[in-house]
């Protein structure tokens, strides 16, 4: 039986996920199988089995399935399990084993592509869904000084930060104090308001000096409104998450087939299909 890959998510139609791992593969010499499978949060364990009948050995999981996905692993990654979702599913002798690769990513991007040093780096991160999740642990491990984790709902944050184990690093605070907290070198959007149409909020200014980089985990139209206010506001780079995306991506490719693939000229590419967000 051909080894099966495919993105699980709904809606899936839009996911550049069956492009990035058809790019890394075609660089690779590796024939593969890709494809986007759309699964309601009820239909996705029935879907995914019948994906592991017909062959599947890996699959990347996007909203809203990744805490489904995660219920549905029998062994993870100890970052799958901070964050309490996989993006990842690996599968061994009968069973599947999670990931998550979406903060190495991101961490991958800021780092090598944008060249910045996360060490020593105070960093507030806006938001405590599933997305905060996967990429807070990351930025720790990465050597910044400090995590303020601030959510509009501010019991999702301290489950959070409780969950990381590390009072001395990362901390929280409310929504309502984001004027009293002082500057940061990095502010990371990771709330869902960008693809909410109707949903705005507003940030101080104070959180920014002339050497701010603020990121959106979002692209596209998604990340608009938070990196215009980032520029407005001075932020001296903006970046918006289609590197993460490539990123994450070439993780679960290198788990799946024990190769790392070239970011850069997919990264590229997409960049060029998705001129929307852009970044400086
Ligand atoms: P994702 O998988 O993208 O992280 P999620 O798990 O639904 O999505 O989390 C969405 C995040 O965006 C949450 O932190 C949410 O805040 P609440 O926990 O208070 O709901 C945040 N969010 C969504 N809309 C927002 C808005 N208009 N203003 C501020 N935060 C918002």
């Amino acid at each position: 039986m051909t080894a099966r890959y495919a993105v699980f998510g709904q809606p899936i139609a839009h996911s550049q996920s069956p492009h990035i791992h058809a790019a890394f593969a075609r660089q690779e010499g590796i024939a593969l199988d890709y494809q986007a499978i759309e699964a309601s949060p009820a239909d996705f364990p029935a879907e995914l089995e019948r994906f592991a009948a017909g062959g599947g050995v890996g699959a990347n999981v996007t909203a809203p399935l990744k805490e489904i996905a995660f219920g549905l692993c029998r062994t993870f990654t100890s970052r799958a399990k901070l964050a309490g979702s996989v993006n990842t599913l690996l599968r061994k002798d009968g069973y599947w084993h999670g990931d998550t690769t979406d903060g190495v990513g991101l961490v991958r991007d800021l780092t090598e592509r944008h060249s910045l040093d996360l060490r020593g780096r105070r960093v507030l991160l806006l938001g405590a869904g599933g997305s905060a999740r996967s990429v807070a642990p990351a930025l720790l491990d990465a050597g910044i000084l400090e995590l303020i984790v601030v959510n509009r709902t501010s019991e999702r944050a301290d489950e959070l930060v409780d969950a990381i184990g590390e009072p001395g690093r990362a901390k929280t605070r409310h929504w309502e104090d984001l004027h009293d907290l002082g500057d940061f070198e990095l502010i990371v959007n990771a709330t869902s308001a960008g693809r909410d149409r109707n949903a705005t909020f507003e940030l101080p200014k104070a959180l920014v000096n002339s050497m701010t980089t603020a990121v959106d985990l979002n692209y596209g139209e998604a990340a608009i409104a938070f990196l215009a206010w980032a520029r407005a506001m001075g932020c001296r780079n903006t970046v918006d998450g289609l590197g993460m995306l490539v990123e994450q991506a070439a993780t679960s490719f290198q788990q799946w087939h024990e190769v790392r693939p070239e970011t850069d000229p997919v990264y590229a590419g997409l960049r060029a299909r998705n001129a929307l967000a852009g970044e400086e």
